[in-house]
């Protein structure tokens, strides 16, 4: 490759009308990421002199999404040829070549983006002013054509709503990658017109306009799966799907077991260890790192969230921002943990709502309890202890400090801090009225036989009833 420098203009000025969403098209997420980085990131990877993205009026989220990345701002949606247009004052006379990719075009991998700039090398004997990356998808559709000339030579790109029927019958397609020499960029766009059926000034108008001028252009044909461009929610679900089959064959290929791989859904940057096993039906939201030897279990939701090496996890859990388990920690259905610390060794294993908290080592929270974390106004902290036991359906309202050792009493709601090894219970009293049940039974029944109704034969009490063995 030649070392003539490069800098990339990202074009994502449009709504993207198709996805019929108040989102800008290229902050959409695939994998839990906004499209616009898959591009930006392989632009990164060839690592040019300058990258700008051009985006449309009113995009802060857009601008501060792609941050420190510069953003321009093209005013009005008058053509990809105005949109780089926008991007002049930031190139500031870059004597380069300059690559111009779309945000919505997010498998371009950095060795075609190299194959397409290394093409308009500058160098003195070989003149070539525009390359052009190519495609053949299998239906064209309202793609530009490229049109070759003699001996394969790039001549010009129509636009499907300006071209004739003859040229519409081109099957090489423009895939909207581009790579202009600098010196030759904006004085050939100075000179496109609106003059075409949109009424905008095209990229695209830069071919012919340079081999008027006598450059030469040239066609470089690229793989149609890595050129699939978002433009509608259809477009989106395809790339989904693309980018979780890879996904998961890393996730394979990396030492982990998917029992059922099409029902687990990675993050773009989900970490896994290796001899991890992972159940059936398992979502990962972006954040996630699984350590070694970790045991994910059916039907579990998982994002933000770190497990440490030896963690068991489900089934159905859901951990959220900010969970941390500790090694060899279990976390059993139904549980739900968010930013809290669960220390080596704990067990979390039913029904449970711990959140704004730490659970020490070895501590073991039943059934049904609950962190009252949230006042309505502001989040509290509970510290749990290590080796602690807490008692099913206890509240713990925070903040509050359980010291190590201590016992909670099932069923209690703790308000103030309990002390190391102390055993905290607060129930009301329990009551026995010896026989009360019989009484109560023979009182219902009687009012039942008085308005002539028959008593519902489990209601009659007895322990008579013996479904199967005692066990
Ligand atoms: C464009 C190409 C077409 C190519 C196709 C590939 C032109 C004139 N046509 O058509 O040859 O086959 O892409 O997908 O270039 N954009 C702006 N500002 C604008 C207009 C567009 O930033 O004023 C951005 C869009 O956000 C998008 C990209 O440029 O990322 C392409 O725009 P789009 O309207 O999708 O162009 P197509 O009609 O698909
Ligand atoms: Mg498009």
């Amino acid at each position: 490759m030649s070392k003539q420098k490069t800098a990339v203009v990202v074009l994502a000025a449009g709504r993207g009308a198709r996805m019929k969403s108040e989102l800008p098209k290229v902050l959409h997420p695939l994998a839990g990421r906004a499209m616009v980085h898959y591009a930006l990131d392989a632009a990164r990877a060839i690592s040019p002199e300058r990258l700008v993205c051009v985006i449309g009026p009113g995009m802060t989220e857009l601008a501060q999404a792609i941050a420190p990345v510069p953003a321009v701002v093209q005013e009005k949606p008058l053509g990809t040829g105005d949109a780089v247009k926008a991007a002049r004052a930031t190139l500031g006379g870059f004597e380069g070549r300059v690559l111009v990719l779309f945000g919505d075009t997010p498998f371009i991998s950095p060795e075609t983006l190299e194959a397409v700039a290394g093409a308009v090398n500058g160098d003195a004997d070989s003149d070539v002013a525009v390359a052009v990356l190519g495609f053949r998808p299998a239906d064209p559709g309202e793609y530009g054509r490229l049109k070759l000339g003699d001996g394969g030579r790039l001549e010009a790109i129509v636009e499907y709503r300006d071209a004739t029927d003859e040229e519409r019958a081109i099957g090489l397609c423009n895939s909207g990658v581009m790579a202009i020499s600098g010196t030759h960029l904006f004085s050939l766009l100075d000179r496109a017109t609106t003059d075409n059926a949109r009424g905008e000034i095209y990229l695209t108008d830069v071919v012919a306009l340079a081999r008027a001028e006598g450059h030469s252009c040239v066609a470089i044909e690229g793989d149609v799966e890595e050129l699939l461009g978002v433009n509608s929610r259809g477009d989106l679900a395809v790339a989904e799907a693309v980018l979780q089959t890879r996904l998961r064959g890393a996730a394979l290929a990396g030492g982990a077991t998917l029992i059922d791989p099409t029902t687990v859904y990675f993050s773009f940057d989900t970490e896994i260890g290796s001899d991890v096993v992972i159940g059936p039906n398992v979502f990962f939201g972006p954040g996630v790192r699984i350590a070694n030897e970790v045991e994910i279990k059916a039907n579990c939701h998982i994002e933000g969230a770190r497990i440490a090496e030896g963690a068991i996890i489900g089934p159905f859990a859901r951990l959220r921002p900010g969970a941390e388990i500790g090694r060899s920690v279990h976390i059993g259905n139904y549980v739900e943990i968010k930013a809290a610390r669960i220390e080596e060794g704990a067990k979390i294993n039913h029904l449970a709502y711990v959140g704004d908290a730490r659970v020490g080592p070895g501590t073991n929270i039943g059934a049904g309890t609950i962190t009252c974390n949230y006042d309505g106004f502001d989040k509290h902290f509970t510290d749990i202890g290590s080796g602690v036991f807490v008692g099913s359906n206890t509240a713990m309202v925070a903040p509050v400090v359980i010291g190590d050792g201590a016992v909670i009493g099932a069923g209690s709601v703790i308000t103030g801090d309990v002390a190391e090894d102390a055993l905290a219970l607060s129930r009301a009293e329990e009551k026995q009225i010896e026989g009360g049940a019989r009484e109560y039974r023979v009182r219902k029944q009687a009012a039942k036989s008085a308005r002539g109704e028959e008593t519902p034969k489990a209601a009659a009490g007895g322990g008579k009833r013996r479904l199967g063995p005692k066990g």
